[in-house]
C-alpha cells in the first residue's frame, strides 16, 4: 500500500493524517477534495512536492473518483459535510456529500478492487446519560441524533453492505472529538481560542455540562495508518483516548492557558437536540492492533493548540467572520 488517496485531506482531520503519513512513512500520497469552506489549502503548505500531489474535486464525480481509485493502492475516506450545527440549517449537503459520496467511492472500490478505509464517528452511537457507567463499544447499537450523525451511519452502513455483498476490502472506524492544529473556527475548542484572542467571551450551548471525549488529532491520524496497514478486512474500530472533559472543563483549560479569569464565559442558547455525552472504549485497537494514543496531557495538547492559533491568525482570520456570522442567527 505504497500510494494513498485521502479524501477530505484539505479538512481538519484527513490534512493532519496527510502530514502524518509523509512524515512518517515512504508512501506517496493524492489528497481529493472539492474545498468547500471547511477546506483549505493552506492545511497543506510544506509537504514534500515529489510525493503529494493535490486533486480538487468531488467525491460525488463517479468518473473522477474510478479513475482515481485506479492509480492508487488504498483510499482513506475522510471528506464529508462535519460540522453538526451546520447540519440543522442546512441539512442537503449532508445528504449529498456523506451518502451519496460515500456510495460512489465504495462502487470505485468494488469497480477496483482498491482497499478502502472510511472514517466515521462516535456520534453514530447516539448520545450517553453523565452518569452511565458504560462506554460506546463495537457492539453498541447505532442510534444517531442529528442530521449530521445520522448520514455519518447511513455511511458506515454502506460501507457494511459492501462488503458482504460484494466483497470490498473495507474497514471502518469511529472516532471521539478532535483536537488540534488546523481545525475550522466554527468547531467549540477554535471557536473559543479566537474569540478570546478577539476579546469575546466563549458562548457554551445550554448548560455547559455536556461530555466530549477529546483526542489529539495525531493519535487519531496513528490508529487509522495502524488500521489501514493491520486491521482486519470487514471490521469496525472504535478510537478514543480516554479524554472525557465537560465543556466547562474544557472552557476553563483554554481561559486559564490564556491568562483569562476562568469563569469569563457565557451560556446561549442549546443546540437542538444537543447529545449529552460520549465516550470510547478503544480497548479493540489496543488488545488487537497493540496502538496506543501518545497524547496523554490535555492542558499541554491545549497549550500547544492555542500556540497555534496564536501564531496562524493568517490560516484562520479568513473564516472567523463567516463563521460568527452564521452562529448569530442561531443566538449563539
Ligand atoms: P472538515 O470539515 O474539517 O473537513 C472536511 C473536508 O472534506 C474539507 O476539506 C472539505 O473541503 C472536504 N469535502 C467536503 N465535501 C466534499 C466533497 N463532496 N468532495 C470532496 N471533498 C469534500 O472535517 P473534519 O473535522 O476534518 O472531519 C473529517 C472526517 O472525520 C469526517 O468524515 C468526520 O465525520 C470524521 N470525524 C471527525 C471528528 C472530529 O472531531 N472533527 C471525529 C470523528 C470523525
Ligand atoms: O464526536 C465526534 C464529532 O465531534 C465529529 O463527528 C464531528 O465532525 C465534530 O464536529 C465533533 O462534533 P461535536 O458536535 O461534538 O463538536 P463541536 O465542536 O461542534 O462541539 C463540541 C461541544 O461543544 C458540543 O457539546 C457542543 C458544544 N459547543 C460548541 C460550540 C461550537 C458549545 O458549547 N459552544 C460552541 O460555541
Amino acid at each position: 500500500m505504497d500510494r494513498l488517496l485521502v479524501t477530505g485531506g484539505a479538512g481538519f482531520i484527513g490534512s493532519d493524517f496527510v502530514h502524518y503519513v509523509l512524515a512518517n512513512t515512504d508512501k506517496t500520497v493524492t489528497v481529493l477534495d472539492k474545498l468547500t469552506y471547511a477546506g483549505s489549502l493552506a492545511s497543506l503548505d510544506g509537504l514534500p512536492s515529489d510525493r503529494f500531489r493535490f486533486v480538487q474535486g468531488d467525491i460525488c464525480d463517479a468518473a473522477l473518483v474510478t479513475q482515481l481509485f485506479g492509480e492508487h493502492d488504498a483510499v482513506v475516506h475522510y471528506a464529508a459535510e462535519s460540522h453538526n450545527d451546520n447540519s440543522l440549517s442546512g441539512p442537503g449537503p449532508f445528504v449529498q456529500t456523506n451518502l451519496v459520496g460515500t456510495y460512489t467511492l465504495l462502487e470505485a472500490a468494488r469497480a477496483t478492487n482498491v482497499r478502502y478505509h472510511h472514517i466515521s464517528t462516535d456520534e453514530v452511537y447516539g448520545d450517553l446519560e453523565l452518569d452511565d457507567p458504560e462506554r460506546f463499544t463495537e457492539q453498541t447499537p447505532y442510534n444517531p441524533s442529528s442530521p449530521y450523525s445520522s448520514t455519518k451511519a447511513g455511511s458506515d452502513l454502506l460501507v457494511r453492505a459492501w462488503v458482504r455483498s460484494f466483497g470490498v476490502a473495507a474497514t471502518i472506524s469511529n472516532c471521539s472529538n478532535n483536537y488540534g492544529p488546523r481545525q475550522h473556527v466554527e468547531k467549540f475548542i477554535p471557536r473559543q481560542i479566537t474569540n478570546v484572542l478577539d476579546g469575546v467571551r466563549p458562548r457554551l450551548y445550554g448548560d455547559g455540562r455536556n461530555v466530549r471525549d477529546w483526542i489529539h488529532a495525531d493519535d487519531h491520524s496513528s490508529a487509522v495508518l495502524r488500521i489501514l496497514e493491520r486491521g482486519q478486512i470487514g471490521e469496525t474500530y472504535l478510537i478514543g483516548a480516554d479524554g472525557e472533559k465537560s465543556n466547562r472543563d474544557v472552557v476553563e483549560i483554554i481561559l486559564e492557558t490564556m491568562g483569562q479569569p476562568t469563569d469569563a464565559y457565557d451560556l446561549v442558547v442549546d443546540r437542538p437536540g444537543h447529545d449529552r455525552r460520549y465516550a470510547i472504549d478503544w480497548s479493540k485497537l489496543r488488545e488487537e492492533l497493540g496502538w496506543e494514543p501518545q497524547y496523554r496531557d490535555f492542558r499541554a495538547g491545549i497549550a500547544d493548540t492555542v500556540a497555534w492559533y496564536r501564531e496562524n491568525e493568517s490560516w484562520w482570520r479568513p473564516q472567523k467572520a463567516e463563521a460568527e456570522a452564521k452562529y448569530a442567527i442561531a443566538g449563539q
